[in-house]
C-alpha cells in the first residue's frame, strides 16, 4: 500500500501542466468500439480509472496498444463479446458506459450493475429508461443488466434527473440508431461535448451537446478517427484551490478557462485574484480567505467533484460559510478527516456549516474517494507539522502523477510504501 507523507505550511508556486480529463476520456474509449476501423485518443491520463477500463474492453477482445504514456490506439473489430464481468464494475463504474456502446454497436450487452458507492446510492434508472426508449429489453438477473434490441430506433428521451452517465450512454447508444434521437434535459458538462465531438470526428450526426437539447440523427456507421481528450477541468480546479488553501500562486496550463468559470468567480468571491490567458489561468492568493455561501450543481454550475476542495479552503477562511452538496447524499464523509486536523465543520443534512480557523494541525488521515482525498492533500500542505494520507489508491484513480506535480510547485510531500497490517495495529 501506498501513502502520502506531507510537511505542511508551503506556498505553492510555479507552473502546473493539465492533462486530459479522466471523466471525458472514459466515455471517448466506449465510443472507440463503436467502430471496426482503428481509433487514436491523444491526450489520454495515465490514471488507474482509465487503466481498468482499457483493460475491459480488451477483455472483450478490442485491440489495445499503448502508443505513448499519453496515447492509445484502440481496434474494435475483434470485440468478440458482448459481456462485461463483474471485476471491471466493481473496480469503476464508467464500465457501464460499455453497455451504450455495446448495445449501440451489436445491439447486446451484458454488464454487472454498479453497486452504490462512497459517494451515494447513485441508481441508474435514467439510463435504462433511456436504452428502453430506443427499443431495448432490459433485464436485471443475478446482478446482471442485460439489455437487447433487434433494432434501436431513435426516440425522444426525457431524463428525470440531469445525469452525465445516462446522457453519455444515450449517446453512445443511439448514435447508430434508425432515425433520430432527441434528449431534454441533458448533461451539459464539456466531457458531454466531448463525447459529441469525438462521435462527429467517426461520422456520427450529433447536433446541441453541451445545451438544454442534445439531437441525434443516428448513422449506419461509423469510422475511424484521432482525437484529443479535453483538459480536465477538475484536475485544474483541484491546483487552483491548492494555491488559495497554501496561500501561493500557481498557474494552471494547457486548460480552456470557460470550462473553470463557476471554479474562477467562487475563488475571486474568496478573496484570490484570479487571470485568466487563452490557454492557462493563474490564480494568486491575497491573504485571509473570506467565507461564502455554495451549492453543487450539473455545469456550469459549480461542480460536485470540487466540493471537497472548496471545504478545505473555507475551512481556513475568516467567518462562516456553507457548502451544500445536491447532486451526491453522501459526499462529506472526509469531514471527520478535516476535523483531526482542526477544522470546523459540522454536517447537517446535505449541507456543511463550516466556521473558519486559522490553521491546520497535521494528522494521520484516510482518503475516503478520489477528490475527498486530494481535498485532505490540500489541507495537509496547509498545515503545521506532518500529514499522512493513507489509501492513496483513490487520489491516483484520478490525478496522474499528483505528488510529482506538488513537488513541482515546492510542496514537501513523498509517496510510500506502508505495511497494511502494521496499520491495523496502529489504529486498533
Ligand atoms: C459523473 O458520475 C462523474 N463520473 C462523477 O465524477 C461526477 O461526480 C458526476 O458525474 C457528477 O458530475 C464520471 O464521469 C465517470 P450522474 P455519474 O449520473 O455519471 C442521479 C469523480 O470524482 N442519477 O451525473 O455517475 C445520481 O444518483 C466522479 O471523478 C439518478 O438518479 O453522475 C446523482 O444524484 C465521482 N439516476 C445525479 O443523478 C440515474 O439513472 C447525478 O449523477 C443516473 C443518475
Amino acid at each position: 500500500m501506498e501513502r502520502y507523507v506531507i510537511k505542511g505550511g508551503k506556498a505553492l508556486k510555479g507552473v502546473v501542466p493539465i492533462y486530459g480529463a479522466k471523466n471525458a476520456a472514459l466515455a471517448l474509449i466506449a465510443a472507440a468500439i463503436l467502430t471496426e476501423e482503428p481509433v487514436i485518443i491523444n491526450n489520454l491520463p495515465d490514471v488507474s480509472d482509465i487503466n481498468v477500463l482499457l483493460e475491459a474492453i480488451s477483455q472483450i477482445g478490442a485491440g489495445v496498444e499503448r502508443l505513448s504514456r499519453h496515447q492509445v490506439r484502440i481496434v474494435g473489430a475483434t470485440v468478440n463479446s458482448h459481456q462485461v464481468n463483474y471485476d471491471y464494475i466493481s473496480k469503476i463504474r464508467a464500465s457501464y458506459y460499455l453497455l451504450g456502446a455495446l448495445l449501440g454497436r451489436f445491439h447486446e450487452a451484458e454488464v454487472a450493475m454498479p453497486g452504490g458507492c462512497v459517494i451515494g446510492a447513485r441508481p441508474i434508472d435514467q439510463h435504462i429508461k433511456g436504452f428502453e426508449a430506443l427499443g431495448a429489453k432490459v433485464s436485471l438477473t443475478n446482478g446482471q443488466i442485460k439489455a437487447k434490441a433487434e433494432k434501436l430506433r431513435g426516440n425522444h428521451i426525457y431524463f428525470d434527473v440531469v445525469t452525465v452517465g445516462a446522457t453519455i450512454n444515450i449517446m453512445l447508444a443511439a448514435a447508430m440508431a434508425e432515425g433520430n434521437t432527441v434528449i431534454e434535459n441533458p448533461a451539459k458538462e464539456p466531457h458531454v461535448v466531448d463525447l459529441a465531438n469525438m462521435l462527429n470526428s467517426m461520422g456520427a450526426n450529433i447536433r446541441g451537446a453541451g445545451t438544454d437539447v442534445i439531437r441525434i440523427k443516428g448513422v449506419p456507421r461509423l469510422h475511424k478517427t484521432e482525437y484529443t481528450v479535453i483538459p480536465d477541468q477538475i484536475e485544474a480546479g483541484t491546483f487552483m484551490f491548492a494555491a488559495a488553501v497554501t496561500g501561493g500562486e500557481i498557474t494552471v496550463a494547457n486548460v480552456i478557462p470557460k470550462h473553470l468559470e463557476s471554479i474562477t468567480s467562487k475563488l475571486v468571491e474568496i478573496g484570490c485574484d484570479v487571470i485568466e490567458y487563452d490557454e492557462a489561468v493563474t490564480v494568486r492568493a491575497l491573504g485571509t480567505l473570506k467565507a461564502t455561501q455554495v451549492k453543487t450543481l450539473p455545469y456550469p454550475g459549480f461542480p460536485t467533484d470540487m466540493q471537497p476542495q472548496i471545504t478545505t479552503a473555507l475551512a481556513l477562511a475568516k467567518g462562516s460559510s456553507t457548502v451544500t452538496e445536491s447532486i451526491f447524499e453522501n459526499r462529506f464523509k472526509y469531514v471527520a478527516e478535516l476535523a483531526r486536523m482542526g477544522a470546523k465543520i459540522k454536517v447537517e443534512g446535505n449541507t456543511a456549516i463550516i466556521s473558519g480557523v486559522k490553521t491546520l494541525t497535521g494528522a494521520r488521515v484516510s482518503a475516503p474517494d478520489l477528490r475527498a482525498g486530494a481535498a485532505l492533500v490540500l489541507a495537509g500542505m496547509r498545515a503545521e507539522g506532518t500529514t499522512i494520507i493513507d489509501d492513496i489508491k483513490y487520489i491516483q484513480r484520478g490525478y496522474e502523477a499528483f505528488d510529482e506535480k506538488l513537488r513541482g510547485l515546492g510542496a514537501d510531500i513523498v509517496k510510500e510504501d506502508y505495511d497494511e497490517e502494521m496499520r491495523t495495529e496502529k489504529i486498533g
